[in-house]
C-alpha cells in the first residue's frame, strides 16, 4: 500500500487496536433535516472529540465543522436523491476526489443498491471511486444501502453486498448486523463496520448490537441514530468506545455510560 493510502487507514482504522469509531452524520443528503441533527454543529461539537472519524457531506463539513478541530473525516461523495423522489437508489457521484483531496479527507463513501434496478449505475460509481481513490491514495468506503427495504437486512443478502463490494475494490465496507453476521464478515476480504440504523429500544441494545458486531468480526462502528438520537450521546458514544477500542462487555459499557451520564446530569444541575 502506499504511504498516502496507508497513511489515510490508519486515520480511519486505528492501527493501534485496529478498530475504528466513525461516526455517521451523513443521513441529511437524502432526508433532510433529521431528528436530532436539525442543526448538524450543535450535534457534531461535544462529539468530536470521541470519534475517530466522522462522515458527512462536504456541505456539512464546511459550515458546521471547524478546521481547527482536526476531525479525521470521511467524506459522503454519493448522492442526488431524496426521500419524496421517485427511486433513492438512483444514486450518482455528488462530489469529485480533487474536492474530497480539498478537504483532506482520510476516506470518501460510496452507496451501492444491490438487487435494486440501479444496481448496474450505483456499482460502476463504486468502481470508479476506486479507480479514483487508488490514484490519489484515498481509501473508498462501500456502504450496501437497502433504501426502504429494511427487511433485506439477512445474511445471504448483506453477504453478496460485501462481497462485491470487495471484490470491486473497497477498501473499508459498512453494513448492517444480522442474524449470522459471520458469514458476511468471514467471507468479505475487506474490513467492514456496521451501521446502527434506526434508534434502538434501550442503551443495552446498542452495546450488545456493537459487541457482538466486534465479536463476530466487525472492525468497528460507522454509527449514527443511535448516538446523537440518544439524550446522552457523550455518555453513549464513550460507551461503544469502549467496546470497540478497549473490548468492554455489554454491562461494562452500560455502566460506563450511566456514569458518564450522570456527570452530564450533575454538570447540568450546577449551570
Ligand atoms: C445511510 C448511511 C448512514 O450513514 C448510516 O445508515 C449510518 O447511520 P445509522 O447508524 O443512523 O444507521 O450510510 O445510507
Amino acid at each position: 500500500m502506499d504511504w498516502g493510502m496507508a497513511n489515510r487507514m490508519a486515520r480511519i482504522i486505528n492501527p493501534k487496536t485496529g478498530k475504528a469509531v466513525m461516526l455517521a452524520l451523513d443521513h441529511g443528503y437524502f432526508l433532510g433535516p433529521t431528528h436530532r441533527i436539525e442543526e448538524p454543529r450543535k450535534t457534531i461539537t461535544p462529539l468530536l472529540p470521541y470519534a475517530d472519524t466522522i462522515m458527512l457531506t462536504r456541505g456539512v463539513l464546511r459550515n458546521c465543522v471547524d478546521p481547527e478541530s482536526c476531525a479525521n473525516v470521511v467524506l459522503r461523495v454519493s448522492g442526488g436523491v431524496s426521500i419524496v423522489g421517485p427511486a433513492l437508489e438512483d444514486e450518482g457521484i455528488t462530489t469529485s476526489i480533487k474536492d474530497a483531496l480539498r478537504l483532506n479527507v482520510a476516506g470518501v463513501g460510496i452507496s451501492v443498491f444491490i438487487g435494486s434496478s440501479h444496481e448496474r449505475q450505483t456499482l460502476l460509481n463504486l468502481a470508479e471511486l476506486v479507480n479514483q481513490g487508488q490514484e490519489y491514495g484515498v481509501p473508498v468506503l462501500g456502504i450496501t444501502a437497502v433504501g426502504k427495504e429494511l427487511e433485506k437486512r439477512d445474511a445471504r443478502y448483506l453477504s453478496l453486498c460485501c462481497r462485491i463490494c470487495a471484490e470491486l475494490g473497497t477498501h473499508i465496507v459498512k453494513t448492517y448486523y444480522c442474524e449470522d453476521f459471520e458469514k458476511v464478515t468471514t467471507s468479505c476480504p475487506a474490513p467492514i463496520v456496521i451501521a446502527g440504523g434506526p434508534k434502538l429500544e434501550t442503551e443495552m441494545d446498542v452495546f450488545e448490537l456493537t459487541y457482538n458486531a466486534i465479536q463476530q468480526g466487525a472492525v468497528g462502528v460507522d454509527m449514527g441514530r443511535n448516538i446523537w438520537q440518544n439524550d446522552y450521546p457523550v455518555a453513549i458514544i464513550r460507551a461503544i468506545r469502549s467496546i470497540v477500542h478497549e473490548g468492554l462487555k455489554p454491562k461494562q459499557a452500560h455502566k460506563l455510560f450511566l456514569d458518564v451520564k450522570s456527570e452530564h446530569e450533575k454538570a447540568a444541575a450546577n449551570a
